[in-house]
């Protein structure tokens, strides 16, 4: 699933202003799940998040994945997103459901949360959103940085995004996060092979070869241009020498 995004203004990606006017034009169409639905990303959630983490779902917004997953055995998922409108919309309308929490609250800044307090963390669509604004790199850094603050270790931080290893490795793989990254691809909903092209053979639920940089195999075939990628990336027991600045994670981002 994927939304047409032409026409807008792209710096406007990472603010509460523009989600929370689109939030509100699009509040009758109810709930929208970006990318994918969690029948399709079910199998990954399943394989690295057990049913009695806490869960933080970063950049809700409006979309089902959160209801599914506590239909599916999850416990306790706090969804934060920084439209106070879709944030608004989403604790009315879960109000019977426990299990669920929802706050408004950026992602560059969750110091309301004590280090170390979430099994994981899941983002769908949400550091796109932020690679889409202004000062991207910084506000990457930022996010990762809390997501790495707050995962417990041996946690899981699962993004999906539009990403390739290109454009989103550079930003995971850096040494403060300390994260051991997998990475799966899953052909966007609706997908069709070309008729007449043979399979790879490959299931999508098998991880995606990549080389000592992190990025895809020369001799991986992406059948679906358009695919998602998925990046589990587990947080070392062990801290890797950390840089010696006053703030290792963002001050070698320019
Ligand atoms: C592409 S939408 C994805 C929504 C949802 N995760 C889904 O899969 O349908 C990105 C979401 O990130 C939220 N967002 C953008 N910048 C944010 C920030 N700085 N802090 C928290 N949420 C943010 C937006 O309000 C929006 O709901």
């Amino acid at each position: 699933m994927h939304r047409d995004v032409t026409g807008m203004n792209t710096y406007n990606y990472g603010e509460a202003l523009y989600w929370d006017a689109r939030y509100i034009q699009e509040a009758a169409a109810g709930s929208f799940d970006w990318y994918q639905r969690y029948s399709a990303l079910r199998p990954f959630v399943r394989k690295y998040v057990p049913t009695s983490s806490r869960i933080l779902m970063v950049g809700c917004g409006n979309a089902v994945m959160s209801e599914d997953m506590v239909k599916d055995g999850y416990e306790e998922i706090i969804n934060i997103d920084i439209s106070s409108v879709a944030i608004d919309m989403m604790r009315r309308k879960y109000e019977h459901l426990p299990q669920l929490e929802y706050m408004q609250m950026d992602v560059r800044d969750m110091s309301f949360f004590v280090d170390e307090s979430f099994d994981s963390v899941i983002d769908k669509g949400t550091l796109d959103s932020l690679m889409c604004g202004a000062g991207a790199p910084i506000s990457a850094a930022q996010m990762l940085g809390e997501v790495s603050r707050l995962l417990k270790p041996g946690g899981i931080y699962m993004l999906i995004t539009y990403g390739d290893p290109t454009v989103r490795i550079p930003h995971l793989r850096r040494p403060a996060y300390n994260w051991k990254i997998e990475l799966y691809i899953i052909p966007k909903p609706g997908f069709q092979r070309p008729a007449g092209s043979a399979s790879s053979g490959k299931s999508c639920l098998e991880p995606v070869p990549t080389t000592d940089k992190g990025l895809i195999h020369p001799d991986y075939v992406l059948e679906d241009p358009d695919s998602h990628f998925i990046y589990v990336c587990k947080k070392m027991d062990e801290a890797t020498d950390l840089p010696h600045t006053s703030n290792p994670f963002t001050d070698d981002i320019s």
